[in-house]
């Protein structure tokens, strides 16, 4: 299924939607993002899905995000006439085709080679925003190009010598013309995820015996590797020299990339970055208060996909007290265990101006390959526009004003221990 290319004519669905012929024709096999992961897990070779799809310890803040998403329940109301509910949303100022967004991967060519590419590609023809993380496959540069009008870039922290390696991308994302800048504080240390591990992933990353194995069991992720060739930091490329080896960048990111930002640097990453700035991984509402004081502009509540650590509330758990938090003073949005257009409008209903996605993308890629991501796309507003409907809700802001239920909400105020 890799690599398809097909005629873009237009058609309605049973929703009412218009969509291409190649979006029927893939929704007729993968009708659903779960028949995308169930057919990337039995054809990508198992490292790329491990490491795609594996979280921190036994998976379990993985499953939470999904079982808290599925826990929320959005009661409808009927007797009004409607049409199809439209989807498109504005974000800091710009307009996108809906609320849903690529999350920053680093790597994701590891679950298919070129996804970078992919990704960006879809983002921009779908035009939904598209973030590149620091350690992403393609430089600041080229994904300005693919992806001119939905360019967000994501930063970590690169803080040697005064911070020259993270204010040299900053000023690349802002010469290439990035939209967002998205500082990442949910990493503060380094974590092992024990499917990666337990498939033959190793940092730095090498091809070993396991690896190499796996893939020759994937004729086309052997021929997808030989067209892009083996995944680089290409970001950081510059910093660690143009010829770095493998190992030598892994050298160099051990020597430059440390912890979270703190509270000080965010403020001076505001000076330097004049337009719109986003916190990523942001729980607690008074963190969310403190991001809103330093003048940032957008939050992204989240747990990073429960790659990091498996004991942490799930994101939409968290998302309505940093929503209360914050008011309209910020732009609330969250990731974290969305895998259909109803868990997009159930975090709109919840108070998320959008949702961000990464693991559903890369399932998509690892099924479909190039058109793997737009399907992904396709398939969310399809479903959030007949959520929406079904709800009763003619347009996003009314889905705000559904009446939902949210067992997991947490409570900062009495349902915690401090
Ligand atoms: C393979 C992979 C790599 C990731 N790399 C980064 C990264 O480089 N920077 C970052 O801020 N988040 C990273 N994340 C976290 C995502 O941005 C996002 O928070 C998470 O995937 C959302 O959860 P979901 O996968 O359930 O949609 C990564 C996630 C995945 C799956």
């Amino acid at each position: 299924m890799h690599d398809t290319t097909a005629a873009v004519a237009l058609k309605k669905t049973a929703t009412g939607n218009l969509v291409s012929a190649r979006y029927e024709a893939l929704h007729r096999r993968f009708p659903t993002v779960a028949y995308l992961r169930d057919y990337a897990r039995r054809h990508v070779p198992n490292f790329a899905f491990e490491y795609m799809d594996g979280g921190a310890g036994q998976d379990g803040g993985i499953a939470r995000n999904w079982s808290a998403l599925d826990a929320v329940e959005l009661v409808p109301r009927y007797g009004v006439t409607l049409g199809l509910p439209p989807v498109e949303t504005e974000l800091f100022g710009r307009r996108y085709a809906a609320p849903i967004g690529i999350a920053p991967m680093g790597g994701p060519s590891i679950a298919w080679p070129g996804a970078d590419q992919y990704l960006a590609t879809a983002a921009q023809a779908a035009r939904v925003p598209y973030t590149l993380s620091t350690v992403g496959g393609i430089p600041i540069e080229r994904a300005a190009e693919l992806a001119p009008d939905v360019f967000w870039f994501q930063l970590y922290r690169f803080a040697k010598d005064d911070h020259r390696v993270g204010l040299d991308l900053v000023r690349r994302a802002d010469a290439a013309g990035a939209h967002v800048l998205m500082l990442t504080l949910d990493v503060p240390v380094r974590t092992t995820r024990s499917r990666e591990v337990a498939s033959g992933i190793t940092y730095p990353f090498r091809v070993g015996p396991r690896m190499a194995a796996s893939a020759i069991a994937s004729p086309g992720y052997l021929w997808s590797l030989w067209k892009h060739g083996i995944t680089r930091f290409a970001c950081l490329q510059p910093y660690a020299g143009e010829e770095a080896s493998v190992n030598a960048m892994a050298q160099f990111m051990q020597g430059e990339q440390r912890g979270a930002f703190t509270w000080d640097e965010v403020a001076r990453f505001r000076e330097r970055w004049k337009r719109p700035l986003v916190v990523k991984g942001t729980m607690h509402p008074s963190d969310a208060e403190k991001a809103v004081s330093l003048g940032v502009d957008g939050l992204v509540v989240s747990n990073h996909g429960g790659r990091q650590v498996e004991g942490l509330p799930a994101a939409i758990d968290a998302l309505p007290a940093v929503v209360a938090a914050v008011g309209k003073r910020a732009t609330v949005m969250m990731d974290s265990g969305i895998r259909s257009g109803l868990d997009v409008i159930r975090a709109v209903a919840l108070g998320a101006e959008a949702a961000f996605a990464g693991k559903a993308f890369l399932w998509g890629v690892g099924a479909l390959g190039a058109d793997g991501p737009g399907h992904v796309i396709d398939i969310m507003v399809d479903e959030m526009r007949a959520a929406l409907g079904q709800i009763g809700a003619r347009t996003l802001a009314e889905a705000r004003s559904v009446v939902v239920r949210h067992p997991g909400a947490l409570n900062f105020q009495s349902n915690m221990t401090p």
